[in-house]
């Protein structure tokens, strides 16, 4: 066993949600590769394979609804070689990991503007999720080419869209309403936002969901983070009070 099960036992480790969302920034693997000497993209592609151990480690931990943020609308301005490295590391993932999501039960989601990538990560995107569609255990949901500024907006349009085609009236819209145009119609709001590589900003991830979430910010580099890693912030979550406005019980 990878790390201690005192987390599913509940011995010194209050319980957690049910349905937990913990959504990721997975940050500082290009540091992680120049720390070394190395091209940047051997951080990502270390970064991808501890992204496989914390999937797998999800039923364990007690995670349901598992977000990664992967590639930012603002990731465009990085240089072709590593957007395009970016690109084709998403791809082979999910060829990669196919067989195993489907095996371990993994729900996979995309979350972010899809039109602007390419039309073979397109069609592999679409392949992947309908292939896992029936599966229930874990819920993973990779945010590519995602902006929440830019989800809020393509939501707004839509919106708008319907109203002028007759199909919602403006005065029923609401925060309920709103989250159904979004892409994480689908998805609970994450319970808790971790970002590694110690900066401590959002960077345009799930501005409207995260409302009321937990931010846990850490120094660790994504490369380095590990299902352990990722225990020590649960137990650090679950030590935590939620008031969502309200005042202490
Ligand atoms: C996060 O690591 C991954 C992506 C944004 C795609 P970075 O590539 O931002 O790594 P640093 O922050 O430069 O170290
Ligand atoms: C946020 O990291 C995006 C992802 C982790 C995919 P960035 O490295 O792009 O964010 P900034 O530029 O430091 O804010
Ligand atoms: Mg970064």
């Amino acid at each position: 066993m990878m790390f201690d099960k005192s987390a599913q036992s509940g011995r010194d480790f209050p319980a957690l949600p049910n349905d937990l969302h913990v959504a990721v920034i997975m940050d500082g693997n290009g540091r992680w590769a120049s720390n070394r000497g190395w091209p940047r993209l051997v951080g990502h592609r270390k970064g991808a394979e501890q992204v496989r151990k914390l999937v797998e480690a999800c039923p364990e931990l007690g995670i349901r609804y598992l977000t990664l943020y992967a590639f930012s609308t603002e990731n465009w301005k990085r240089s072709t070689e590593e957007v395009l490295g970016l690109m084709s590391l998403f791809a082979r993932y999910i060829r990669r990991e196919a067989g195993r999501m489907k095996r371990e039960g993994v729900r996979l989601r995309f979350i972010g503007d899809r039109t602007r990538l390419d039309d073979n990560l397109q069609v592999l995107i679409q392949w992947i999720e309908t292939e896992t569609a029936g599966n229930d255990r874990v819920h993973l949901s990779v945010a590519l080419n995602y902006g929440g500024r830019d989800e809020i907006t393509r939501a707004t349009r839509a919106m708008a869209q319907d109203v002028v085609a007759g199909k919602l009236s403006g005065d029923d819209i609401c925060d309920a309403v709103l989250s159904r145009y979004l892409d994480t119609r689908d998805l609970p709001d994450p319970d808790l936002v971790v970002r590694t590589s110690g900066e401590t900003r959002v960077s345009n991830f799930l501005l409207w969901q995260a409302a009321y979430a937990e931010y846990v910010f850490i120094p660790t580099l994504w490369p380095d983070f590990t299902p352990v890693t990722m225990q020590g912030i649960l137990k650090d979550f679950a030590q935590r009070e939620r008031r969502f406005g309200g005042v202490s019980a």
